[in-house]
């Protein structure tokens, strides 16, 4: 089959050669286009032979207003094109409601990469991965269908998939490169191959939904990890099958597997890895620029097409960081995403990023633009807050999006909440033994208090299920779940958040009070009267506080110091950027845009679930503090 596609090809190709007179117009194949020359190893880009050096930058990962300046210094490294994953969850947040202006609007993401002169690799999903809460699957289609079978070829996911991709191609159709856009490449699902289903006919279903939408107007494409076990389930017939690696792969060996199944055509690498990713409670990972140069420059010495993955990382604002694991591994990731690449979190360029641009310089040609600098921050300085409620007051129950009465306790999922916190709370029966013992499964973490007292707390991560309750005198348990992010790598996709089985002894707790709080909105809190508070450890329940810093002259980006507080969630000027946690660490500041403060008086608001530093403050500083950090791959 594949054979078939590369004589078509090259007929053509050769076909316009030869007539040269046929009068081109812009809808012609041949004028723009972009397809492989399997004979001569190589891409042609609108006839012409061509090679990519790219860089991913996900759009959804840093505001609207940064977009250009983050494309525009991509350019002026010398990449002559941009990769970006497309996530389904924030363009159909609910199954009845579409998002495609604002920050969702990709559309001018990729207009604005065109005039930035760039190119673009656009990988679609509909599973991402992207260290992305859910790999960027939509968590109500678990609501929805709770047996769902998500990636494969389950009709009642398709279905879906099918109304996705209408929405998304039909719009990013007239920017594909046949049609005189900036697209070159589309790819299929994502490292399929590592997915244990194996289901060819999804794969197959998948490109034939894409190609009706890309006709032959740019390349469909597939990435897989290097070995031919990856490749086996991740390649599609008649997409162009392509690998990803890093710095410390043997390239010989790692190419050797992408050519078992792509025996012609240019070798690719669709993510070079500048970095790596972090986990809470794991020092901070980092490549060293040396062997990142050394491999991309073997690399580029092959003629290769190269992605670099990621040129421009940015941030897990709000509850969108994903987790690794599986059936009985649990790793959240932390809420930076700067992934230790060229340009850093904020957008500023590195010692990576000089050197790449050096690099670069020997193979490609170099666009007129002047070299990015280090942007001034502002040090907005010591924040005092003010404890407004605690989350278990009446007031703050406002803040919750569903109350209700369950015989056995509901996941998110069946609660229709994609992400946030759950308090479960019920009666202890009576005649439990002293101690009695919890034994609960949570998804992911959970603080559990009887009376309102804090007894410990229930870990996903650190699998800790049971908790002797020293009060068995106490009339009621409260298990407040939180979500640390769904699964978005591995076998498991149907990862259920909440309380999953609690019982006491050997008595199964029943009849549940269950409050959800997606904690997306937090102007009720506008409204709230302080009630009694001691720092500390927050053993009534966690607690909402809130301040207000001013910014004289032009906001700047800024990075909040948590240091000394426990674990939550901030909020600057009701935009939620992420969550702090640096007892775990690695991460101890959080990267506030300057795009989202204004001159003069912006607000932060905490919501603080365990332990509140005497003085109450936080701080507002010029300098990201990530953490301690590990060298992944060294100096070679
Ligand atoms: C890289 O892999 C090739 C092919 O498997 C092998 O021949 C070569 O020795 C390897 N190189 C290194 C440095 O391990
Ligand atoms: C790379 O491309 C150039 C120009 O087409 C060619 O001369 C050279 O042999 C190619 N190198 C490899 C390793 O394929
Ligand atoms: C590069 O850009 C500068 C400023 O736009 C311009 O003055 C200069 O002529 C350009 N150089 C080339 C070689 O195009
Ligand atoms: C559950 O809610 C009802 C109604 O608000 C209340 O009377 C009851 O005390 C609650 N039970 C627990 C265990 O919180
Ligand atoms: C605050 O309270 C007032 C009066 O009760 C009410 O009208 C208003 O809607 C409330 N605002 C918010 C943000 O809850």
């Amino acid at each position: 089959m594949r054979r078939l596609i590369i004589l078509v090809v090259v007929t053509l190709t050769s076909a316009l050669e030869l007539v040269s007179n046929v009068p081109l117009n812009s809808t012609t194949p041949g004028v723009y286009g972009f397809e492989v020359d399997y004979e001569n190893n190589q891409f042609l880009l609108d006839g012409k032979p061509f090679r990519y050096v790219s860089g991913s930058f996900h759009y959804f990962r840093t505001p609207k207003v940064y977009w250009r300046d983050r494309l525009r210094k991509m350019r002026a490294a010398g990449l002559n094109a941009v990769s970006t994953y497309v996530e389904w969850s924030l363009h159909q947040p609910r199954p009845n409601v579409w998002r495609w202006s604002g920050e969702a609007d990709i559309v001018e993401f990729l207009t604005i990469a065109q005039q930035e002169d760039l190119l673009v690799l656009l990988r679609p999903g509909p599973y991402i991965c992207a260290e992305r809460d859910l790999g960027g699957l939509p968590p109500w289609l678990m609501t929805l269908v709770p047996d769902i079978k998500m990636r494969t070829n389950d009709a009642r996911y398709m279905e879906y998939v099918e109304a996705y991709f209408q929405q998304l191609l039909s719009r990013v159709q007239p920017l594909l490169r046949g049609n005189g856009g900036p697209i070159i490449m589309v790819q299929i699902e994502n490292e399929y191959g590592s997915f244990p289903a194996c289901d060819v006919k999804y794969r197959e279903g998948l490109r034939d939904i894409i190609a009706r939408y890309v006709e032959n107007k740019a390349l469909l494409y597939t990435t897989d990890g290097s070995g031919t076990n990856y490749l086996r389930c991740g390649v599609v017939a008649e997409a162009y099958a392509t690998v990803d690696f890093g710095a410390a792969a043997n390239i010989t060996r790692s190419f050797g597997a992408m050519r078992k199944y792509q025996p012609s055509g240019p070798l690719v690498n669709s993510e070079y890895y500048t970095g790596w990713l972090t986990h809470w409670d794991e020092a901070f990972q980092r490549v060293s620029t040396a062997a990142f140069i050394r491999t991309l420059k073997a690399m580029l010495n092959l003629n290769a097409s190269v992605n670099l993955y990621m040129m421009y990382g940015g941030t897990n604002f709000g509850f969108t960081a994903g987790a690794n694991g599986g059936e009985d591994q649990y790793m959240p990731q932390i809420t930076s995403y700067d992934y230790d690449a060229p340009l850093t979190e904020a957008g500023d360029p590195t010692d990576k990023y000089f050197a790449l641009r050096d690099a670069l310089e020997q193979y490609l040609p170099m666009p007129n633009l002047s070299l990015p600098t280090v942007a001034p921050k502002g040090n907005y300085g010591v924040v005092s807050l003010q404890p407004i409620t605690r989350l278990f007051d009446s007031q703050a129950r406002r803040l919750a999006a569903k109350v209700g009465v369950f015989k056995i306790p509901p996941t998110f999922e069946q609660l229709d909440l994609p992400t946030g916190i759950v308090l479960y709370e019920t009666e202890l029966p009576v005649g439990v033994k002293d101690p009695a013992v919890l034994t609960a499964a949570v998804a992911d973490r959970a603080l559990v208090y009887l009376d309102d007292y804090l007894v410990g707390t229930l870990s996903r991560t650190l699998k800790l299920k049971t908790l002797s309750l020293q009060n068995p005198y106490a009339k009621r348990i409260q298990i407040l779940v939180e979500s640390q992010g769904h699964l978005n790598f591995g076998n498991v996709v149907q990862d259920w958040k909440g309380l999953l089985s609690a019982k006491v002894d050997d008595k199964p707790l029943k009849n549940w009070n269950v409050s959800s709080f997606p904690l997306d909105n937090l102007q009720p809190v506008a409204n709230f009267s302080i009630t009694s508070f001691a720092s500390g450890n927050q053993v009534n329940g966690p607690f909402i506080l809130r301040g207000s810093f001013k910014v004289e002259g032009q906001p700047l980006d800024t990075y909040l110091n948590a240091v000394g507080w426990g674990k939550g969630v901030a909020y600057v000027n009701g935009h939620n950027i992420g969550r702090y946690w640096p007892k775990t660490g690695p991460q101890i500041t959080l990267y506030v845009p300057g795009a989202w403060l204004k001159t003069g008086v912006n607000e932060l608001i905490v919501i603080e679930y365990e332990y509140v530093p005497a003085g109450l403050k936080m701080i507002f500083q010029e300098v990201p503090n990530l953490g301690r950090s590990h060298m992944r791959v060294r100096d070679h």
